[in-house]
């Protein structure tokens, strides 16, 4: 197989127990489920797409993996290059990082969580430009519900000064999206984390310790971009109906992989 890498690779987290959708994630992988015409692992897949990466990980759970292959396969079809791994126990977002270690080979990456929905003109472009970082690269979008998220504290000068994952008392309305985008040593950066209480390798606590080195750029998402989470009922509803919404309006697809690998010509 020929490499499409380009020093960036792409990974995508898509295990976990989706304790919040049950009963409906019992059976079924949370990134496998309808938002409106796809399975959701099409978004964020769309998402690294259009951000130009062609050689993808993506990372399940054990008993999950072959509904994913069943689904994408190797990713000839799109012209892609999709290997697959797994991770055995939800320990942690950052997790991703070590259990990637051997497929990045020492090359930069973006990280996206399957669960993450991303839609706006001219993101694909945005992110085109900014896939190969030094240091760490991640997001901070407006949300009325912070408390949900990791969350960014800047200063008057607009510089960072903390990330909090899930705070009681946010120090701001700005969230955390699910895209990361890490140089050569986001792996050793996550080996070397210990878990927080609740037993997690935090994706917060990587970013923490790019930003102790001051090596964390921290970018405002414009109002124009859309940014959904679909992980309870109610969100994923939401999302569905966006999404149906949006294409219907505007005759345009959201997450087409298929016309997005024919509009790069990959195939
Ligand atoms: O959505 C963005 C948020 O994602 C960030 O703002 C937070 O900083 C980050 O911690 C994360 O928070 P969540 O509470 O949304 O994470 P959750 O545990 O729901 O996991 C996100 C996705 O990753 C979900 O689809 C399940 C999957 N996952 C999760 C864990 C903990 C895994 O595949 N493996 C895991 O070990």
């Amino acid at each position: 197989m020929r490499s499409y890498t380009n020093g960036v690779k792409g990974i995508i987290l898509a295990g976990g127990t989706g304790t919040r959708l049950h009963p409906i994630t019992r059976a079924v992988s949370k990134q496998l489920l309808p938002i409106y015409d796809k399975p959701m692992i099409h978004y964020p897949l769309s998402t690294l797409m259009l951000s130009g990466l062609r050689e993808i990980l993506l990372i399940t759970t054990p008993h999950d993996q072959d509904a994913f292959f069943r689904l994408l396969g190797d990713g000839a079809t799109l012209g892609i290059k999709l290997s697959y791994i797994v991770q055995d126990q939800p320990n942690g977002l950052a997790e991703a990082l070590i259990l990637g270690e051997k497929f990045l080979d020492g090359e930069k990456c973006a990280l996206i969580l399957g669960d993450n929905l991303f839609y706006g003109p001219g993101l694909g472009t945005h992110l085109q430009q900014n896939t190969s970082v030094q240091g760490a690269l991640i997001f901070a979008y407006q949300v009325s519900n912070p408390t949900a998220y990791g969350v960014v504290e800047f200063n008057d000068n607009g510089q960072v000064l903390s990330i909090e994952e899930k705070p009681a008392v946010p120090k701001s309305t700005f969230a955390v999206p699910g895209i990361y985008f890490y140089d050569e040593r986001a792996s050793d950066f996550a080996r070397n984390l210990t878990p927080s209480e609740r037993g997690e390798l935090e994706i917060t606590a990587l970013n923490n310790a790019y930003l102790e080195r001051g090596e964390l750029r921290v970018e405002i998402l414009s109002r124009a971009t859309t940014w959904l989470d679909t992980g309870t009922h109610e969100s994923l509803y939401e999302a569905g109906g966006l999404i149906r919404t949006l294409q219907h309006r505007t005759g345009m697809r959201i997450g087409d992989v298929d016309q997005i690998a024919r509009d790069h010509g990959w195939i």
